[in-house]
């Protein structure tokens, strides 16, 4: 999808912000829970630690660090938001909407809010929504936020599982622009088939909670990561090449592509088969294992405070998830070029852009 060709207006990036926990669970505290290794995580996944959530933390404490930051990167005050659209695997409950528990925490009050479920994709997706809604004249402000805290649903007792995840927030503010900036295209897909590949088999409507679910560990995260990997990679490289054509770009053109960051060795494929150098694809998943929805908009905010990205860059994203869901997206750069210091709670250390290993 890109904008039609008598478009007002375009959609943008304003803002970012991020949030990570302060606790760091290392492959050296696996070692100690599960049969595994360090060396196997690193040359496997490319992970070295990521962060959990503490006992009374939830997304929505986490979102809404992040949603501050990038309303202040932004220069805008919660009341200008007209839409909270939050991407999340792990809402703080069921009911209310995560999101609107977010509204009322920052204190969006005009906002309409709602949760938004496209697993690692939901940033994505998120950004393909606001798009719509602002260059359709909807609204003019709209919150995007990418959180989880997917160590309340993983298995600590299985290693398939448990090494790859942790927990974290990112958001973006949109805002308009002129027709030929911002988010120049947008490519989004589901396929419903691929629906077991990763899976959390009970706890809503099909499998509701009760003894035997909880005695099962039907609450965890189920995934077939062999069947997902070459799915990931396809789906990611023809999502970005789909986006590339849209917008008459070559790949080269593109400074900086931000891949979900799912393992490491996924990300240097695609990198790979796009053909691009290791100093356009940042990677933080040595620091921060898989996030989810949250990956990019991290990635992202730590781009932006590191002063990497500057107006007129071209800057890809893309992702794939459970669902299955996939997608990619271009942006045309919009913000001026910063480091900014803006307090935002617990941050990580380091900047995007530090290789595993390096
Ligand atoms: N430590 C040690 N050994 C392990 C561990 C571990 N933590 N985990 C698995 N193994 C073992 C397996 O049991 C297997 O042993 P076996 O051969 O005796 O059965 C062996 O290592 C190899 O397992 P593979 O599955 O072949 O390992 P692979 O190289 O495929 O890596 C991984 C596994 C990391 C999960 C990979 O397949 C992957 O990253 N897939 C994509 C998963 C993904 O991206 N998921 C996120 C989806 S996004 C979202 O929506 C949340």
């Amino acid at each position: 999808m890109k904008p039609r060709p008598d478009a007002l207006r375009g959609a943008t990036i304003a803002g970012t912000g991020m949030y990570v926990p302060e606790r760091v669970l290392t492959n050296a505290d696996f070692e100690r829970m599960v049969e595994t290794s360090d060396q196997w995580i690193v040359e496997r996944t490319g992970i070295r630690e990521r962060r959990i959530a503490a006992p009374d933390e939830a997304s929505s404490d986490m979102a809404a660090h992040a949603a501050r930051r990038a309303l202040a990167i932004a220069g805008l005050e919660a009341d200008a938001v007209d839409h909270i659209v939050l991407a999340t695997t792990t809402p703080d409950r069921i009911l209310p909407s995560c999101a609107c528990t977010v509204q009322r925490m920052i204190g969006a009050r005009r906002a309409a809010a709602y949760d938004m479920f496209a697993a690692c994709t939901g940033f994505v997706f998120g950004v393909s929504l606001g798009r719509s809604l602002i260059v359709s004249g909807t609204a003019d402000t709209v919150l995007v936020i990418g959180v989880e805290t997917l160590s309340r649903i993983v298995d600590y007792t299985d290693r398939n599982t448990c090494v790859l995840f942790g927990d974290g927030a990112g958001a973006v503010l949109m805002r308009p622009c002129e027709p030929d900036q911002g988010i120049l295209a947008v490519d989004i897909h589901s396929d419903g088939d691929l629906g077991e590949v990763l899976e959390v088999p009970a706890g809503i409507s099909r499998n509701p909670a009760s003894e035997a679910t909880v005695k099962a560990r039907e609450h965890f995260i189920r995934m077939q990561g062999k069947k997902l990997f070459p799915f990931a990679v396809r789906s990611m490289e023809e999502s970005t090449r789909r986006c590339l054509e849209l917008t008459g770009l070559a790949p080269e053109d593109l400074e900086v592509v931000i891949p979900h960051q799912a393992n490491l060795r996924i990300i240097d494929a695609v990198r790979e088969r796009l053909g691009l150098p290791p100093e356009k694809v940042p990677v933080n998943i040595d620091r921060y294992g898989n996030t989810s929805s949250a990956s990019i908009p991290i990635t992202l905010d730590e781009l932006v405070r590191a002063g990497r990205l500057k107006p007129g860059d071209h800057v890809g994203f893309c992702a794939f998830g459970g669902g299955a869901t996939w997608g990619a997206s271009i942006a045309r750069w919009t913000m001026a070029r910063q480091p900014v210091a803006v307090a935002s709670g617990a941050m990580s250390g380091g900047l995007a852009g530090t290789r595993s290993g390096s």
